[in-house]
């Protein structure tokens, strides 16, 4: 009893503390969480990727967001904006004064620094995988990612055959659509916003636009819910899988 005890206390494992509060300084790592420092804004932006701004927002919950968007970085702003990017654009830089002008509370967390109206906060994760799309899963082929236009024609068109197939669910991975779609004798597999597997019989490019145009806006760059390394389509944009003929 007495030694359960002792060890039980010796060992004890602290209660999670709510990391980056107060003061903190540039290199502070935790839960894999590096704060990179305070760096400028840009017109052009200095964090390119995925955004968001909610008025909860904490470093943990945009590093979060922005690692499921598959960026390794985020940065905050004024508070409650958060930015995701792979670095940070050429002309932002790290302030060499420090955290001078990151000075705004998180909306979510007062105690922690998010940014400021001209200055971004700015932490990376230290063990990030990319996600990627396999070339080939389970027998079938990588094909393209295609953007669905606000008018629906990409999954309309599968919708016209009277062929759709459409589940959602919280563990989705690549093969766990392709399965699916091939147990039901499709062979087409789309996976869109990391959750969502559409099935068909035929694809016609035609329709279908590209998403790889580098002036969309669609992407396919979420991950899978149910597998962080492999990318199941993004928001309005499917990423499309073949059955080889
Ligand atoms: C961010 O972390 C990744 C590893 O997860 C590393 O490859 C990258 O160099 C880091 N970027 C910066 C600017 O520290
Ligand atoms: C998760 O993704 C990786 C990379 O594509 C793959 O090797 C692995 O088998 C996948 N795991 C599952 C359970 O699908």
């Amino acid at each position: 009893m007495f030694l359960r005890i002792f060890v039980r206390g010796l060992f004890a494992i602290p209660p999670t503390l709510a990391v980056f509060e107060g003061d903190i300084m540039l290199g502070d790592t935790a839960n894999h969480i590096r704060y990179l420092g305070c760096a400028n804004e840009l017109p052009s932006r200095a964090l390119p990727g995925g955004s968001y701004i909610n008025a909860a927002m904490t470093v943990e919950a945009c590093q979060n967001y922005c690692n499921t968007a598959n960026y390794p970085m985020s940065g905050i702003m004024a508070g409650q904006r958060c930015y995701c990017g792979q670095g940070l654009s050429l002309g932002s830089d790290i302030a060499p004064d420090g955290n001078v002008k990151c000075t705004a509370p998180c909306s979510g967390n007062s105690r922690q620094r998010c940014g400021s109206q001209t200055h971004l906060s700015v932490f990376n994760t230290t063990n990030f995988v990319y996600a990627t799309s396999p070339a080939r899963v389970n027998g079938w082929n990588y094909h393209k990612c295609f953007m669905e236009p606000s008018w629906d024609a990409v999954l309309e068109n599968l919708v016209a055959t009277n062929q759709l197939v459409f589940f959602e669910r919280n563990d989705m991975r690549i093969g766990l659509c392709i399965d699916e779609c091939s147990k039901r004798g499709y062979s087409v597999a789309g996976l869109q916003a990391g959750r969502e597997c559409w099935c068909g019989r035929t694809i016609d490019d035609r329709y279908w636009s590209d998403a790889n145009d580098p002036s969309c806006r669609m992407t396919c760059g979420t991950i899978c819910a149910g597998n962080k390394t492999q990318i199941c389509g993004g928001k309005e944009a499917l990423a499309v899988n073949l059955k080889p003929k």
